[in-house]
């Protein structure tokens, strides 16, 4: 067990570079499947869920190695269709070798996600669209069995909500189906548009990946490729916060400002300046944080639920009255007892919380409850007075690389120790 010791009140200064994006990893990992032909993902970052998403692919009989951030996939050897139970629990999100692994196999056995952090996480909309494409999907004792003996066919999908993780599922299932797939209502996230330009670039015909209405038109067969993971938003909104939180500066290098157009705002009204350019975004926190309008968590374009909690650790110490209302997940809000004990002034009622903006916070000992929470615990860490200790930080390292690292170049106090 390790944990993050942090003496606070450090102005951020400095570069960061901003690594790969996880989410984007994680589908582009189950898309090589897919692939009769060696995949380089470049820019993979290091985390545990990317290792996790590694080893489900090698109980597939993939060969997968991974070295400078560079992940290498060949499924050619691929002789399995089930996830084993302990690697479907080490990471939730892999549901997405589902679409995948059906698509490729015809076949694929896996144990069914159940809840996780952020409350329960049904997977209704995956499993009527696979339906729909012709798979026979029964559950068993938490075990979930889809065939399709003669193959996946096109179909057209309409979502009821946009998933992102049941448009990543039925984008994987369709590009080797028969025929034409059409998606409504589908998930617009960029990590949407890298998964289809990354299956685009294996020699699939996916179009309209970043609108509501996708289509993928069946192919024979797809190739290896070399691809670049796009980088990682919501790890550049938690520097950008992190900046915000300590009166610092600080210039994002390799960010898509493209990306994160309903969180720059939100800064702005903060009182940051922010500029970008080309790659860049560089954010200086000069001026006392003010409160903002109300922040609603939506899909994509909208504010991203995984952006909530960094904000949230931002707003604690900014002047004023400041709402989120989180759409999104039923139970992302547990970060805030924590935040609460180190001073913060935030309540709330069911998607509500309500922050009233305090001078200051205290150093104190926390717990990482999930990871975007976790990472909202070390940001305050950094902006409270005294030595914070942040537990459990094996949540934070399933998203953020090193992220005592980058802190520290940039000026922070932060050491990991062992428990
Ligand atoms: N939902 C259903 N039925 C379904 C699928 C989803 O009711 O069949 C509900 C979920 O319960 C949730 C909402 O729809 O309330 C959104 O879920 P979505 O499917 O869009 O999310 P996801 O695919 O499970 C991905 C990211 C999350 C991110 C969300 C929303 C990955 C691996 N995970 O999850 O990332 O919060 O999209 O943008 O891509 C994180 O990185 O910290 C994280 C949790």
């Amino acid at each position: 067990m390790q944990r993050l010791v942090i003496r606070g009140e450090k102005r951020l200064c400095g570069e960061i570079a901003v690594q790969g994006a996880k989410n984007s990893a994680l589908a582009l990992l189950a898309g090589c499947t897919l692939c009769s032909g060696e995949v380089r993902l470049k820019n993979c970052p290091a985390l545990s869920d990317v290792f996790a998403a590694c080893r489900i692919l090698n109980r597939l009989g993939c060969k997968s190695r991974y070295k400078d951030h560079c992940a290498v996939i060949d499924a050619r050897g691929m002789c399995e269709c089930a996830v084993p139970e302990e690697l479907m629990r080490e990471m939730r999100s892999s549901i997405v070798f589902l679409g995948a692994v059906l698509g490729r196999k015809g076949e694929c056995e896996l144990s069914f996600p159940g809840g996780c952090e952020l409350g329960p996480r049904p997977i209704d909309m995956h499993l009527s669209a696979l339906r729909q494409m012709g798979a026979r999907i029964t559950e068993e004792y938490g075990v979930l069995c889809c065939e399709c003996p003669t193959g996946l066919r096109g179909a057209k999908i309409s979502l009821g909500f946009p998933s992102v993780g049941a448009t990543e599922n039925i984008m994987l299932a369709a590009v080797l189906a028969k025929g034409e797939t059409v998606i409504t209502n589908a998930a617009r996230e960029p990590e949407i548009t890298d998964l289809g330009d990354f299956l685009n670039c294996c020699g699939a015909r996916v179009s309209g990946h970043g609108t509501s209405s996708i289509v993928i038109s069946g192919v024979e067969r797809l190739h290896g490729c070399e691809y670049e993971v796009m980088p990682d938003r919501i790890v550049a909104a938690t520097y950008m916060a992190g900046a915000a939180i300590t009166g610092g500066e600080l210039e994002l290098k390799n960010a898509r400002a493209g990306d994160l157009e309903a969180v720059v705002p939100v800064f702005e009204q903060m009182g940051c300046r922010v500029y970008t350019y080309d790659d860049r975004i560089y954010i200086n926190s000069k001026k006392p944080l003010r409160a903002v309008k109300t922040i609603r968590t939506m899909p994509y374009p909208g504010f991203p639920t995984d952006a909530q909690a960094v904000v949230m650790a931002a707003l604690t110490k900014a002047k004023g009255t400041s709402v989120v209302v989180e759409n999104i997940f039923c139970s992302r809000y547990r970060h805030v007892d924590e935040l609460v004990r180190m001073g913060a002034d935030i309540k709330t009622e069911g998607k509500v919380a309500v922050i009233e903006g305090v001078k200051k916070l205290y150093g104190a000992r926390v717990r990482a409850c999930e990871l975007r929470g976790g990472a909202a615990l070390v940001l305050a860490g950094l902006g409270a007075q005294g030595e914070t200790e942040v537990e459990n930080i094996c949540y934070i390292d399933r998203g953020y690389e090193n992220i005592e690292k980058h802190l520290r170049l940039a000026g922070a106090d932060i050491t990991r120790v062992m428990c």
